[in-house]
């Protein structure tokens, strides 16, 4: 589990799913990837997650507001699922409902996140991808304070507009986090 000053990021189980089937399913949450998941493709991605976890030490997490209680979102590391020229490398990743954006909560469990790759994965930096018109999503990436590491083809993705190239971002652990929130991860 790792918690910051307003989130809890855990592994997942089967009263999460609900939540993040819903979130997957939402066409303003999901514009930047090829279409919104179905039940199907949601409970399988969790379940993908899920392993990746338990195998590696970091996956992608599920998110609640530590207030409440309330399903922020996914938030998490994992090691790049496909080939790449800067693979083997740990990315992070974020996608919340839209009720939780712009409030710095995707920054704030990203640099746990992160954190918690340098402490457990054995990795001195994580990686970022995005599509280039997803200003929201690279915007958390500077605030991150990651570096631009350019365009590249995403593998498993059709090539060409809209759905590649995409950016690189890269954080170096020796760089340091800017603000660091995190209390505790285990
Ligand atoms: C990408 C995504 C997570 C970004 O959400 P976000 O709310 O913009 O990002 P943060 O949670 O870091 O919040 C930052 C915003 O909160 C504001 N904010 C308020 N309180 C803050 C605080 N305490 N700390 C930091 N920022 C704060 C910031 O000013 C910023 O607002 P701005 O964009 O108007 O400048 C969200 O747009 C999303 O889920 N998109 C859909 C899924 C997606 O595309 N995921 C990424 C795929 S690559």
């Amino acid at each position: 589990m790792i918690e910051t000053t307003r989130l809890t990021m855990t592994i997942w189980t089967d009263a999460d799913l609900d939540a993040v089937a819903a979130l997957n399913a939402d066409p303003e949450v999901m514009r930047f990837f090829p279409s919104p998941l179905t039940r199907e493709e949601s409970d399988a991605a969790v379940a993908r997650w899920h392993e990746r976890l338990v195998r590696t030490g970091v996956g992608m997490l599920c998110a609640r507001e530590k207030a409440t209680g309330a399903f922020v979102g996914i938030i998490g590391a994992q090691w790049v699922p496909y080939e790449a020229d800067f693979a083997p490398a740990v990315e992070i990743g974020w996608r919340l409902s839209p009720s939780f954006w712009g409030r710095g909560l995707a920054t704030e469990g990203a640099r746990a996140a992160a954190e918690h790759a340098f402490s457990t994965a054995g990795v001195e930096r994580v990686v970022a991808v995005a599509l280039p018109a997803n200003g929201p999503s690279i915007a958390v990436m500077r605030r991150l304070g990651m570096r631009d590491a350019g365009f590249f083809e995403h593998p498993l993705l059709p090539p060409g507009p809209p759905h590649n190239p995409h950016v690189l971002h890269v954080l170096e652990q020796a760089a340091g986090l800017p603000g660091t929130l995190l209390q505790g991860a285990g």
